[in-house]
């Protein structure tokens, strides 16, 4: 039996976000919210409801009543955000967070999804990375401050589930792409970056493109749409207190599951699928002087696996559908 039903009134925070619309559009095609009468998608915008505002948020959620909410807002950025804002990524993470979850366990939402990150697991963590890897040693130093704003949101969901019997789970997606990404030229992740890259020098026919490090460093990279997917998935069938639910290594509930596709690809066969997709004739040069960062970074997916969910775009097909998005972007302009 599914355990969140049609007429819930759905609260995504963040909606307009990548994450978010990707997530909007899930619930829409598995049939949530689209008759009004029965049940609904509640997407306010940021000028309609201020998360970092405690009192509008009370406000909105006595007024509105959802049942189910899912937070997908944050305050999120590149590695140079991190590093020249730490403050004001703290701050705002712990203020969103804290302002819509006590909020909904104040107003007996009956179920609750926080969305982290794989950032939050230590820095040299074993690979793949399992779940329970979390608080194992040192985390990367240059996202620490928004790593430890999204334990913090994790660890809150664990204590109300633990203390007052909040049905509140989290999950911890894996890199991610597709439609909604951001392609600022110095904030954007690398896929986002080697897009953007690879697409503007096909079209203004350039020689060569230049790329950052070795290119040898793996990565994990799972399409949004199917992490809006996994949300739907984990909130009709996962029960933390379930018998059949996934434990850690000695037994206990887990109250966090990752979502990634479980294979990584190095750089530079990921620059290759992009330059090759993005029609690209000219040379990829590796600048090795530049920083490579950690060699591996996989998700260990075998506990959501169980459960029966798996990703479902492939990699070429993701890539392309991207690329050609974000063309169309481009011509648009
Ligand atoms: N993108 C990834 O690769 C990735 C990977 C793993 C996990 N995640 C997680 O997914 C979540 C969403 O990320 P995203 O990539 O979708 O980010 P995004 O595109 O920047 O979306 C964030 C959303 O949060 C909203 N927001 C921020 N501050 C707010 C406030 N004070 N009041 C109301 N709304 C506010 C933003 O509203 P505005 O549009 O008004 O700014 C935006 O709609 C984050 O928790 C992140 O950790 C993302």
């Amino acid at each position: 039996m599914k355990k969140i039903e049609r007429s819930e009134r759905i609260f995504i925070a963040g909606a307009n976000g990548m994450v978010g619309s990707s997530i909007k559009r899930s619930f829409i095609k598995s049939g949530y919210g689209i008759d009004e009468d029965k049940g609904s998608i509640l997407t306010p915008s940021r000028k309609e409801l201020n998360l970092l505002n405690f009192k509008e948020v009370e406000n909105w959620f006595i007024k509105n009543k959802p049942t189910i909410v899912i937070l997908a807002a944050a305050k999120v950025g590149g590695i140079q955000a991190n590093d020249t804002l730490p403050a004001d990524f703290i701050l705002e993470n712990l203020k969103i967070q804290t302002n819509v979850i006590e909020n909904a366990w104040k107003t007996d939402v009956k179920r609750f999804l926080f969305l982290g990150s794989s950032c939050i697991y230590p820095k040299f963590a074993k690979q793949p990375i399992k779940e329970e890897y979390l608080l194992e040693g040192t985390l990367e130093t240059t996202n620490q401050w928004y790593a430890i704003s999204k334990i913090a949101g994790l660890k809150l969901c664990e204590a109300l589930r633990n203390q007052h019997g909040f049905d509140a789970i989290s999950i911890m997606p894996t890199n991610l792409y597709g439609p909604g990404d951001n392609y600022h030229p110095e904030n954007s992740h690398v896929m986002a970056a080697l897009i953007s890259r690879f697409s503007k020098a096909s079209i203004e026919c350039k020689p060569f493109v230049e790329c950052w490090g070795s290119g040898t460093p793996l990565r994990e990279f799972l399409h949004v749409d199917d992490l809006g997917d996994a949300v739907v998935f984990c909130l009709e069938n996962w029960q933390p207190s379930d018998e059949n639910s996934p434990k850690d290594l000695y037994g206990n509930s887990l109250n966090h599951l990752n979502v990634g596709t479980g294979k990584d690809i190095s750089i530079k066969q990921l620059a290759k699928k992009i330059a090759y997709y993005s029609e690209f004739k000219g040379e990829i040069i590796w600048n090795d002087s530049k920083p490579d960062g950690t060699p591996k970074k996989q998700l260990d997916i075998s506990k959501i696996s169980k459960l029966g969910w798996l990703p479902k775009i492939k990699l070429d097909d993701g890539i392309q559908q991207t690329i050609t998005l974000y063309k169309k972007s481009i011509y648009e302009k």
